[in-house]
């Protein structure tokens, strides 16, 4: 059972991608609140994990609950309702390109006000109006306040990236996923980014589970850090990453020993 403290538990996981075992023997839970990082060299499944605990990927074993609740529970209705509390930017961070910033948010919006059904609630037909005040809300959070009209592609790569993780606003999910939102921007941005997540922890209480390779970021922002290895197939340190640089295994206080320089 999941205690109060946990809002997610991955419990007994293997990952695979149809023989293959990407990981398996993946014990642990996201605490509501913290902000966890998913670390590992490319390709040891970070990305893979993620898209298991939004329920999109199905387990080769193991479970994952929300609140206590699988996420691949048999019944649709069931799935769809733990969906809906969880917001995700993904990898690619792709917003649609001949949609304006702004509509691609009203556009999230409109779907995260369906019902387990899938149809959109009555009670929640709100016009266009008020959705694309919302949506303002949602850019003014990450700084892109005067971005509403402007297409993705008249974006710099980091204002693409705040406004794909405004996006993942729109969900209003209390457990939030972001797929490496820093990657490829200039410490500056990078900075910008990680006062951003922290903000959203502390002044709405999201919980935050992030894929990043950068070191900065990780002890900026990371209350704990899950560290997989692509040998072992297996999760091999779960802890404060300021622990871990200190007293973690080997690999993992070499890894976080590096020169930062190197991160980047
Ligand atoms: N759709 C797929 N079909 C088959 N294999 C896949 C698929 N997606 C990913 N894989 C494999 O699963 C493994 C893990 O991929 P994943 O994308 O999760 O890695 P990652 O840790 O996120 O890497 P990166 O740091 O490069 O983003 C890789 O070996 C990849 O080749
Ligand atoms: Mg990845």
């Amino acid at each position: 059972m999941a205690t109060e403290a946990d809002i997610m538990r991955v419990e007994g996981l293997t990952m695979a991608h149809g023989e293959r075992i990407i990981q398996q023997g993946l014990d642990f839970a996201v605490r509501r609140g913290e902000i966890l990082a998913i670390m590992g060299g490319s390709g040891c499944g970070k990305s893979t994990l993620l898209r298991h605990m939004i329920g999109l990927q199905m387990p080769a074993a193991g479970c994952i609950r929300l609140e206590g609740e699988d996420l691949n529970d048999a019944d649709e209705r069931v799935r769809r309702r733990l969906r809906r509390r969880l917001g995700v930017m993904f990898q690619a961070g792709a917003l649609w390109s001949s949609m304006s910033v702004g509509e691609n948010l009203m556009f999230a919006l409109r779907e995260s006000l369906r019902d387990d059904d899938g149809r959109l609630r009555q009670r929640q037909r709100i016009d266009d109006e008020a959705l694309a005040l919302q949506a303002r809300f949602r850019l003014a959070l990450v700084g892109l306040d005067g971005s509403f009209e402007r297409l993705p592609a008249e974006l710099s790569g980091g204002m693409r990236k705040r406004a794909a993780i405004a996006r993942a606003l729109c969900a209003d999910a209390p457990l939030l996923f972001l797929d490496e939102p820093s990657a490829g921007l200039d410490p500056l941005a990078s900075a910008r980014l990680d006062a951003l997540i922290l903000q959203l922890r502390d002044r709405l209480g999201t919980t935050v589970v992030l894929v990043t390779h950068e070191l900065d970021s990780l002890f900026a922002v990371a209350d704990r850090a899950l560290f997989l290895d692509a040998r072992q197939r297996t999760m091999t340190a779960l802890d404060n990453p300021h622990h871990l640089r200190e007293h973690g295994p080997d690999e993992v206080r070499a890894f976080l020993r590096r020169d930062r320089s190197d991160s980047r």
